[in-house]
């Protein structure tokens, strides 16, 4: 019996390769460590600030559950304009032609400040002109949903977009509005009633 003959072919073959165990080499851990502390330090250092425009309206406190916006406290018209007035007037102030009218450029925005305070907090329903077109719709209420700052700010605010340049609104206007309107339960019945306020 003759052991199994081994070839020339077979005797040329290299060895199977294997892998070594290296150590690894030191600028990778060097690098590694380096990296690790900056991004420690990166997170650190950061002032991580959420602009409440990016998300919903709310500040801080009012999350803790202190008091929403009373006054003195700074309220933001531009935050209240987007989580509340936005879905229907637009971010341009625009409206939809036909069914929602604009903001900008409006009389009413722009006109007695009281009767734009009383439209928003009570809502209007019914034809109302608009810079000459007729809309026929219904602007819900606000009396029941913002504080007299809150709708001062966003009122103010709307008054001051889009080219419109009327003077701001105080609280205390709002206020008085809100105490003369107290026994209004509906909304305005558009021009019918509205017209005579303009
Ligand atoms: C659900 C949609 C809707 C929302 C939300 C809404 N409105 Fe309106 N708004 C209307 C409609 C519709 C009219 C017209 C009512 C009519 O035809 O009788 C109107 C009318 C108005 C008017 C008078 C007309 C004009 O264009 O100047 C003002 C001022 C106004 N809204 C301000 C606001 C403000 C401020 C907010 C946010 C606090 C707001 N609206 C939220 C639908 C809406």
């Amino acid at each position: 019996m003759k052991p199994a003959e081994i070839h020339p072919q077979q005797q040329r073959e290299n060895p199977e390769p294997q892998e070594g165990s290296n150590p690894m080499p030191w600028f990778v851990i060097v690098l590694t460590a380096l990296l690790l502390g900056f991004g420690v330090l990166y997170i650190a250092r950061s002032a991580i600030v959420n602009a409440p425009a990016l998300g919903d309206g709310r500040s801080s406190a009012e999350l803790l559950g202190a008091a929403p916006a009373s006054a003195g406290a700074a309220v933001d018209g531009a935050a209240i304009y987007a989580s509340r007035c936005v879905a229907c007037h637009q971010a341009g102030g625009t409206g939809l032609p036909g069914v929602f009218p604009p903001l900008a450029g409006s009389e009413w925005v722009a006109g007695k400040e009281t009767t734009l305070a009383a439209l928003v907090l009570h809502g209007v329903s019914g034809a109302l002109t608009v810079k000459g077109s007729t809309y026929n719709g219904a602007m819900p209420a606000f009396g029941a949903q913002l504080q007299d700052a809150e709708l001062a700010a966003v009122l103010t605010h709307v008054r001051s977009q889009w080219g419109n340049a009327a003077a701001p609104v105080t609280a205390d206007t709002v206020a008085t509005v809100r105490k003369e309107t107290a026994a209004r339960t509906e909304p305005f019945k558009g021009d019918a009633e509205l017209m005579p306020l303009k």
